[in-house]
């Protein structure tokens, strides 16, 4: 087990080149296995959860080739399982796709039901209601296992109860190789949705509306092979704009999509950033202490609750109160008792975090407790005052690609070590020094 070790207090100045978004991977891998034929897939980010769904997907028969780091060519046409109860598929959140690409393909899947981060109950209720307007049998068996069986799909018109990502993506998938029309009404709009809709078409399918909340899916007979390039990440462009802003420095983070970042943007700017927008990249300054706001979480374009740590540590750090309204998942702010221990002053009630802002923190020895939380602990620890020893960083791994490479890069003073390797704690607090 690795821990990060962060000696704070260094300003990030420099470029940084964004990766592939992750959870448009996750739709889309699981959509191509879908097509018999090869399909390629670049600016795939190389993180664990993607890197985990790959072995899902070579373990129930499909060709996976890894061309290069970021690139991968996947063949479907050789699947011999719709059975994927592969150990750790269970621990990703991006596990489900399978369930509705498999239906999609052979009417039938049995996927090990999804983990993810603890961030609230996440429920998959919606995701069955899709399933099941397009006439598939739908159970939970022994084990959590679902289990989804169709005679056919046909086509239907959907209502999502709740504005939900996974399973916007869920019902495309299977409905994209269904009988007829499908519409999904109340849709998810976030970026991924119309990454992962384009892929499908680039492949032959008949998706219209992505990025709308009303989508519109014209089931086709069979898929193609196709080459594929992901879009970038927004969150991980999200988190170096808040680690450049929260550490006073001066960041150009290139290959990015500036309007997907404009809720985050907007923020910044509110607090006394300063953006420049280009056409493939941002740059943050910010050379002052920053000043408070109020920001709610939201379904795209609103903010997004996956930026909702990393924006309210750098609340933590600026003048004024603040209050941070999580409206998505109901236990998002565990990382809050960590910052407590570094001296930052927030009140949680229910899912709401009230911020009164302080002038700095002290590093201390504190624990990730999920994906997104672990990235803000990192940004508090750039931040602290002397260093930050920062355990269950395997969260992290599972959705930022090199991150201590790209944050050292930047000037940043960390390391990755083993965990109470005091050796390496000693070499790296003299190095520093
Ligand atoms: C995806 C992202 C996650 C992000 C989230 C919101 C992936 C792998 N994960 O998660 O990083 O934080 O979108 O942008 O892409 N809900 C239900 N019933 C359902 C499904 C969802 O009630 O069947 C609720 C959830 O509890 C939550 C809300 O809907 O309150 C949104 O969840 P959803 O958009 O589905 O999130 P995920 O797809 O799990």
């Amino acid at each position: 087990m690795d821990q990060y070790i962060i000696k704070g207090g260094n300003p990030l100045v420099g470029e940084v080149v964004i990766g592939g978004a992750k959870n448009a991977a996750l739709g889309i891998l699981a959509g191509a296995v879908m097509a018999d034929d090869p399909v390629l897939i670049e600016n795939l980010p190389d993180v664990d959860d993607v890197n985990v769904l790959l072995d899902a997907i070579a373990g129930i028969g499909a060709i996976v080739d890894r061309v290069d780091r970021h690139t991968v060519r996947i063949n479907g046409g050789t699947i011999k399982s719709v059975y994927v109860d592969y150990e750790y598929i269970k621990k990703i959140r991006g596990s489900y796709y399978l369930l509705g690409s498999l239906l999609g393909k052979y009417k039938e899947a049995q996927v090990a039901l999804p983990g993810g981060c603890n961030i609230g109950s996440r429920p998959i209720d919606q995701h069955k209601k899709g399933f099941e307007a397009l006439g598939a049998k739908v159970t939970i068996e022994q084990g959590g296992i679902i289990n989804a069986t169709a005679k056919a799909l046909k086509g239907n018109h959907i209502y999502l109860d709740v504005v939900s990502v996974g399973a916007t993506i869920n019902i495309m998938l299977a409905a994209a190789l269904a009988e007829g029309t499908t519409i999904i009404e109340n849709s998810a709009k976030e970026p991924h949705i119309v990454d992962v809709a384009n892929f499908l078409n680039s492949m032959g399918a008949n998706i219209k509306g992505a990025g709308t909340d009303v989508i519109r899916v014209k089931g086709v007979e069979k898929f193609h092979g196709s080459t594929y390039s992901i879009i970038p990440d927004q969150i991980e462009a999200g988190t170096f704009m808040v680690a450049a802003a929260a550490t006073r420095g001066d960041v150009l983070i290139k290959n990015v999509i500036p309007k997907h970042l404009d809720a985050i943007s907007a923020k910044l700017v509110e607090i006394g950033c300063d953006i420049e927008e280009y056409d493939d990249s941002v740059r943050v300054v910010a050379n002052k202490r920053l000043s408070h706001t109020n920001v709610k979480t939201l379904p795209y374009p609103g903010f997004p609750t996956d930026m909702q740590p990393q924006m309210s540590t750098l609340l933590a750090l600026s003048n004024g109160t603040s209050v941070v309204t999580e409206s998505i998942f109901e236990n998002r702010f565990k990382y809050v008792a960590e910052l407590a221990r570094m001296g930052a002053d927030i009140k949680v009630e229910g899912n709401m975090a009230v911020i009164n802002g302080v002038e700095g923190f002290m590093g201390a020895a504190i624990s990730a407790p999920d994906l997104r939380a672990g990235a803000a602990l990192v940004i508090a620890g750039l931040v602290a005052e002397g260093f930050t020893i920062l355990d269950q960083i395997a969260y992290i791994e599972r959705g930022y690609e090199a991150f201590e490479e790209k944050l050292t890069a930047l000037g940043a003073s960390m390391k990755k070590i083993d965990v109470n390797d005091e050796r390496e704690i000693k070499k790296f607090k003299l190095q520093v020094s």
